[in-house]
């Protein structure tokens, strides 16, 4: 065994999506952001072209996004569909969290692995991020609204071509219990073939 399996099951079964309404005060360090956006780019990677982009608010820059996503949503959304409780949500959202990465996806100029590769790369990517998350008791929310795959989102976040947003990493020390969570049993997902 090269590391404690008892420890790393316990990790990845603790592993939680906590929104940011849930989070304290207590700021997230740069240090422990640097740490967890490093662990998600030990992730597997297709052809080693590391398609992860990422764009990290936090302190005075968090205004600048979490100030366009109430607009956002509002655009977004048909006046039918409109929800003033989600709006009020996403502006009080904006009080409430110290870190949202936009995680993006750089697109291998030469397109040699097919796109859904690179977008299986980057959601190994956050599975790591979440992980490092967890054994710092920091909650995270892997947000993807569908706001967020508009041409209104693609330009404030500087993305050309090709280059997609894949969704918005929120992390914050949550108050409270940290939440408990149930999957469905290996059985009823598993197939075995054995001759
Ligand atoms: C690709 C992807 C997109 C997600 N988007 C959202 C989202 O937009 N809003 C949200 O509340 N949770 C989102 N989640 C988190 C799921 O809601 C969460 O993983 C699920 O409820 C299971 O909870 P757990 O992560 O605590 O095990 C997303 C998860 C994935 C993998």
């Amino acid at each position: 065994m090269r590391h404690n399996l008892s420890d790393t099951n316990e990790l990845i079964r603790d592993r939680r999506t906590i929104a940011p309404e849930k989070y304290s005060s207590r700021k997230v360090h740069r240090e422990v952001v640097e740490e967890v956006l490093r662990n998600g780019t030990w992730a597997p990677t297709h052809g080693m072209t590391q398609p992860w982009r990422f764009k990290v608010y936090m302190g005075g820059g968090l205004k600048s996004i979490m100030g366009q996503m109430p607009l956002w949503y509002k655009n977004y959304v048909s006046e039918k569909k409109f929800s003033q409780k989600k709006y009020d949500k996403l502006v009080a959202r904006g009080e409430k969290c110290s870190v949202v990465i936009a995680i993006t996806m750089e697109r291998d100029p030469n397109g040699r692995i097919p796109e859904i590769e690179e977008v299986e790369a980057i959601a190994c990517a956050v599975q790591n991020m979440y992980l490092t998350c967890t054994a710092h008791g920091i909650g995270a929310l892997y947000s993807t609204p569908g706001y967020l795959y508009t041409d209104e989102v693609k330009q404030f976040l500087g993305l050309e071509g090709d280059d997609r947003c894949l969704g918005l990493f929120y992390m914050g020390y949550p108050e409270g219990e940290w939440p408990k969570s149930h999957r469905k049993p290996l059985e009823y997902v598993t197939e075995w073939i054995e001759g």
